[in-house]
């Protein structure tokens, strides 16, 4: 079933000896999305949100959880209907490196994969977490303008440090649709005020 509130996986964690889920997320995980995503938003690593964006958008999260503890959250965001966005990534600090991230970004990947998609995308920090999880750097002018729409309110907007990543899910397909949807000529008439974030000169 696509996109329903369904428990994935149920494995053990070498690490915690404890069982983890993974499944879609639910109204009653709000509070703890936001305690984590914002949290790492006030040390400046993530972009904040707020109780009614997480409401409208509940249903792009999947998460892991330990019993009742959240340990890590993560969204698909549909962009087109070739290419979506991993965003809100965000494991628990006591949890980091124990694969939790790995099985969040898998089971979104497989999500994508459910609903036909071509290629997914981020824009992160932690480039070298991606490329193990099957990522490869890209450039920002291969992601179409409406990806953008969001850093306008990130306080690094004018020195955007963001590596952009990209997985090919569909490698066929990615490369024949590619110049045409994002091609200069073909850009939506939204696209055209979207402003997008200058580049940090390293
Ligand atoms: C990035 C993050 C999601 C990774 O989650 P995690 O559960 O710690 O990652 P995993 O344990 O699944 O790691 C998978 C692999 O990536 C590696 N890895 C994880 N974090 C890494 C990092 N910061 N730098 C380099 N490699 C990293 C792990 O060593 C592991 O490698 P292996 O398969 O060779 O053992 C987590 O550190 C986090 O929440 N960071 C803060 C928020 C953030 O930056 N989110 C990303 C927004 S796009």
């Amino acid at each position: 079933m696509i996109s329903g509130v369904r428990a994935d996986a149920f494995v053990e964690s070498p690490g915690m000896g404890l069982k983890l889920s993974v499944r879609k997320a639910v109204m009653h995980d709000i509070p703890p999305i936001l305690d984590l995503i914002n949290g790492y938003a006030s040390k400046g690593v993530m972009l904040p949100r707020t109780e009614f964006e997480l409401s409208e958008a509940i249903r792009d999260f999947t998460v892991v959880t330990r019993g009742t503890e959240l340990l890590g959250c993560g969204a698909l965001h549909f962009y087109s209907p070739t290419l979506a966005e991993i965003r809100s990534l965000a494991v628990d600090e006591h949890a980091k490196t124990l694969g939790v991230g790995r099985r969040l970004v898998e089971a979104l990947v497989r999500e994508a994969q459910d609903y036909e998609l071509d290629a997914a995308f981020a824009f992160t920090y932690v480039v070298e977490f991606f490329q193990k999880v099957g990522f490869h750097v890209v450039e920002r002018g291969v992601l179409p303008l409406k990806a953008w729409k969001d850093c306008v309110r990130c306080p690094k907007f004018q020195a955007c440090d963001e590596i952009a990543v990209l997985r090919v899910l569909r490698p066929g397909n990615w490369t024949a649709s590619q110049p045409e949807i994002w091609g200069q000529s073909f850009g939506s008439p939204d696209d055209q005020f979207i402003q997008i974030p200058t580049p940090r000169n390293l």
